[in-house]
């Protein structure tokens, strides 16, 4: 156990400290890779040195490494190595994560490090929330809190609202939980890709007029593509005069309110009734670590607490916090320990200074993209994220993604604005260097001069 252990944790301290020196990753084609895998499994055990170098050979290098320093591609995952260890402790333990009962210190770690991201977005005592899979799971949870608190969950004539902008999560969550497409009211987001007051009182006033029964306002703090924040103060004047319930999805910026940049273009996160915030995005925790905060938690745990015979043991004294009561997983990893443990490593000052580099890195590329001829600022640097086109062709910035990920110094994808397609980068690894971002910026030149 050792020896095997010992090799996984020098692989794992390798890649950390190495890995700005090697391509940004690769992706295979599944002709290749699926029949090295596509077999049963041997009869009998395989020696584990064995094991470790066909990882070393077949899998690790052949996915692409979303915590690389030069990964700017959709959301990066710029873990940091004590989550990694925190995961493995985790595992090794083997921590159940459902109850009081089943891990009490658990339950206890999950509820201090909840409490105190709700205390960071301004939330009440009342508060509180739990640690799920990621982005996707927390708006999912928070939804149906939604749902339970102001429809009991009689969705007829129900209607939810959000802009054009936001995650496609958020509709998958609610077509899971029974919404159909016409109740989801998808609004034209505004010049600069937030959601409209106006259009949303309108579209809400239209509704009720019908009969209808607008009952939930979806916001953004950062959208994906551009990094966008929505209105907050005025969506939470809209949702209380509305008596409406304010979600807000910030699985991917909620969590910059640490740093002082953050708060300053995050006001009114507040006066959300739920909050998506992902660790393993801008908190540098590893997979999977997303995180639904509900400014009432009883709200949370009337909507999912079911309580069988078996678990009699669990429900019989009511103070104790039982997370498998707040959500859908029953058994779950325990995913606050790399929290936890790495916001006491680290320090909460290196984590903001870590997410303010987030937003100064996506500054540096918009100068040097302004600075070269013929690219375009389709939307400037904000939340770590800067968004710009080479030339007026679409089929040029496919091109130049291809391109990148053949060169392998750097990734960026792409995605659709306004129609067109436009280069993204997501600068929210603090590893990153200036000088990854000019030398970026100058290939991607180059490479489009090529073409
Ligand atoms: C704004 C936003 N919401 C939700 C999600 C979904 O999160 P996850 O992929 O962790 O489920 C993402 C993922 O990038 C996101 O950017």
């Amino acid at each position: 156990m050792r020896k095997f252990g010992y090799r996984i944790i020098d692989l794992l301290v390798d890649h950390f400290a190495d890995i700005e020196g090697e391509p940004v990753g690769a992706k295979r084609n599944p002709g290749e890779l699926i029949p090295l895998f596509d077999n049963d499994p041997p009869e009998t055990g395989r020696d584990l040195n064995d094991l470790l170098a066909q990882l070393e050979h077949d899998v690790l290098p052949n996915n692409l490494h979303v915590d690389h320093p030069r990964f700017f591609a959709f959301v990066p995952g710029p873990n940091n190595f004590v989550s990694t260890m925190g995961d493995a402790l985790a595992a090794g333990f083997n921590v159940f994560n459902g109850t009081w009962l089943g891990g009490s210190a658990a339950a206890a770690v999950e509820l201090g490090v909840v409490r105190w991201l709700g205390r960071v977005c301004g939330f009440p005592d009342t508060a509180g929330g739990l640690f799920v899979s990621g982005g996707s799971m927390a708006n999912l949870t928070a939804l149906v809190a939604a749902r339970n608190a102001l429809l009991h969950d009689r969705i007829g004539g129900a209607r939810v609202y959000f802009s054009d902008q936001t995650h496609s999560s958020v509709e998958r969550a609610l077509q899971v939980i029974g919404f159909s497409r016409e109740q989801m009211r998808k609004l034209p987001s505004d010049e600069n890709f937030r959601l409209s007051v106006e259009t949303l009182r309108e579209a809400i006033a239209t509704d009720r007029a019908k009969g209808l029964r607008p009952f939930c306002i979806v916001a953004n703090a950062g959208t994906t593509n551009t990094g966008a924040i929505d209105p907050l103060l005025e969506l939470g004047d809209v949702a209380g005069a509305e008596k409406m319930w304010l979600h807000l999805d910030g699985a991917f910026g909620a969590a910059a309110i640490l740093s002082e940049r953050g708060r300053a273009v995050l006001q009114g996160i507040e006066r959300a009734d739920s909050i998506s915030l992902d660790p393993h995005k801008w908190l540098f925790q590893s997979f999977e670590c997303g995180c639904v905060l509900v400014k009432d938690v009883a709200l949370l745990k009337s909507a999912f607490q079911i309580k069988p015979d078996y678990l009699r043991d669990v429900h019989r004294n009511a103070e104790e916090f039982n997370p498998g009561d707040h959500g859908v997983q029953l058994t779950r990893s325990f995913r606050a320990l790399k929290v936890w443990l790495s916001l006491q490593a680290f320090g909460l000052t290196a984590f903001r200074e870590a997410i303010t580099r987030g937003f100064e890195l996506a500054e540096i590329a918009e100068r040097e993209l302004r600075a070269r001829r013929s690219w375009e600022i389709l939307s400037p640097a904000q939340m770590a994220t800067v968004c710009f086109r080479f030339g007026d062709r679409d089929d040029v910035q496919t091109q130049l993604v291809d391109r990148m990920m053949r060169d392998g110094y750097a990734l960026l994808t792409s995605t659709t604005l306004r129609g067109v397609a436009s280069l993204r980068l997501c600068t929210i690894n603090p590893r990153t260097t200036e000088q990854d971002i000019i030398e970026t910026i100058e290939r991607l030149d180059q490479f489009a001069r090529q073409l």
